[in-house]
């Protein structure tokens, strides 16, 4: 069994990038061994940084019950809109907050915005962060642009384009997150 978190970065008033996230989710759960579970920062009140979960004696409550997610994740998918050129200030926060639930992981990165980008730059920025934290950035990203013409209100995808870079995206982390999960010790030293 898997356990996935996936991580909504988008709370904004009229938000269209959690879309890409829901349909996503929807597409891990035609596994049977895969257990998503979504972390939508909406639903997290999460205070700007004062120190990390691992330094602090009362963290905020909702911290501590993302960290427990995350904890049990062996896979992460971070799905972030672009704002100015970057990452979302909330995602980073977030993130900011933790290092032993987040580290060795696989993790993929899905980007989104309204022009025809599709938030290439958040996106490596994203990569970037993954590799400060000691984590592994699956290099196939899922960038969607035109976000608020992708999906539906019940998070289908509205053309074709999205529907297959969605796929696969989805197939290439299972291989992904299989791979790095179920790495075995092939190499013993030679006495
Ligand atoms: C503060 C802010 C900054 C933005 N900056 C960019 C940007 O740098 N590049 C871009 O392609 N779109 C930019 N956009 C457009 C967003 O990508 C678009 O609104 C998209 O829907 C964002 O996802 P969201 O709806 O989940 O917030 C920006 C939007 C906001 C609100």
């Amino acid at each position: 069994m898997l356990n996935l978190a996936i991580i909504i970065g988008s709370v904004r008033t009229g938000r269209q990038s959690h879309k890409a996230a829901y349909y996503l989710e929807k597409k891990f759960k035609e596994f049977k061994d895969i257990n998503v579970k979504i972390v939508d920062l909406i639903n997290y009140e999460v205070p700007i940084l004062e120190e990390r979960l691992s330094r602090t004696e009362n963290p905020p409550a909702s911290v501590k019950e993302a960290s427990e997610i995350l904890d049990k994740s062996d896979a992460i998918i971070l799905v972030s809109p672009e704002y100015h050129g970057g990452i979302s200030g909330v995602l980073k926060n977030f993130l900011d907050y933790f290092l032993k639930e987040i580290t060795k992981k696989p993790i993929g990165v899905v980007t989104a915005s309204g022009g025809k980008f599709g938030g290439i730059n958040a996106s490596h920025e994203i990569q970037k962060l993954i590799l400060a934290i000691g984590s592994y950035p699956m290099p196939k990203k899922f960038l969607v642009p035109f976000v608020h013409q992708s999906f539906d209100n019940e998070y289908n995808a509205l053309n074709e384009e999205t529907a297959k870079g969605a796929e696969a995206f989805v197939s290439e982390f299972v291989w992904f997150a299989n791979t790095i999960t179920n790495g075995k010790n092939l190499f013993t030293k030679a006495a």
